[in-house]
């Protein structure tokens, strides 16, 4: 019997729980060639924000030991590009789920490409990113601060006009009270994690490897980390949790629909492995089939303590 890969969230549904990750994927189109795009459960394009931007300056990406330290600076094509360039393209695909990543730097600049976006046709939902400094606020990240992050997903909330998946940065002292937050003020999905605050340094040179100084951490090396935070915020919340950080094998989306994550999201094994996704998804099935689960939404929070 071929199992039944299909999740349930904020409405939507979805053919099987893998989600290409924002920041890994371009905006989708661009991965037409290298992954069988309808044979993942959705994508999520690149964040978006209201005005294109060029990002940080070389060198901002650095392999670490079992991961990856980025600083790309959410360069993106903005709102209207996308609507005007991708979203057609986007549209003309069949049977694919497209999530748009939005980002701020203040409440005004969520609030205006979100009601670009809501122009669009052929988005499933928003996924609002709320790991970057809000200069209103001297610089503190929207998502590490419980009343920015309030503050925030409120406003967006009142504006959108699609399902909003809150995704939460993992550099706070409390996941739990952040997801509490997210789901308190409106949030329909909460996803996490974003990136870890991280750094190295080339000792003979003595200057960091990144050119910003601090980067952001991913891939297998925050896995454990990440699954924790996984469960912790899926305790402290009733809606659907969105697990993501370090997942490269069917077997590590088990682990997290396990500790409580409805779908998940794969990020940098996109980078050593372009088709990772699609391959991911596929063995996806083939490991229910083995272990005889029917429906794979049964694993989610089905952590035996
Ligand atoms: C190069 C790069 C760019 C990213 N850009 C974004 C982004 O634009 N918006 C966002 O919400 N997350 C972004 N992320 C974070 C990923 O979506 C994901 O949350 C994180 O990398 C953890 O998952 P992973 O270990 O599977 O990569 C980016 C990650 C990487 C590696």
């Amino acid at each position: 019997m071929t199992p039944d890969l299909r999740v349930r969230f904020a409405g939507i549904e979805l053919k099987n729980p893998v989600i290409a990750a924002s920041g890994t994927f371009a905006y989708g189109v661009e991965f037409e060639d290298v992954v069988h795009l309808e044979r993942l459960g959705g994508f999520v394009v690149k964040g978006l924000s209201r005005e294109p931007m060029t990002g940080n300056p070389p060198p901002r990406l650095y392999e670490t030991a079992a991961g990856m330290l980025n600083s790309i600076g959410l360069q993106n094509i903005g709102a209207r590009a996308f609507l005007e360039e991708k979203l057609p393209k986007l549209r003309a695909m069949k049977n694919v789920v497209v999530f748009a990543n939005v980002f701020g730097y203040t409440r005004e600049d969520y609030e205006y490409a979100i009601q670009m976006l809501n122009q669009g046709e052929g988005i499933a939902a928003y996924e609002l990113n709320v790991s970057c400094p809000n200069t209103q606020h001297g610089g503190i990240q929207f998502g590490s601060d419980p009343r920015t992050l309030d503050e925030v997903v409120t406003t967006v909330k009142r504006f959108a006009e699609r399902p909003l998946i809150v995704k939460l940065s993992p550099n706070v002292t409390s996941i739990g009270q952040m997801a509490h937050i997210a789901q308190e003020a409106g949030a329909d999905a909460i996803s996490l994690v974003n990136t870890f605050i991280a750094m190295s340094i080339d000792i003979k040179t003595r200057k960091p490897r990144i050119a910003n100084v601090t980067a952001g951490l991913s891939g297998p090396a925050i896995k454990p980390i990440a699954l924790r935070m996984v469960y912790e915020a899926s305790k402290s919340v009733q809606i659907p949790v969105i697990g993501m950080g370090g997942i490269s094998t069917a077997e590590d989306v088990v682990e997290f629909m396990l500790a409580g994550a409805t779908a998940v999201e794969v990020g940098t094994a996109s980078y050593w492995d372009p088709r990772a996704t699609e391959k991911i998804a596929a063995d996806l099935s083939r490991w229910c089939e083995e272990h005889d689960v029917a429906r794979i939404e049964e694993l989610t929070g089905a952590m035996q303590v």
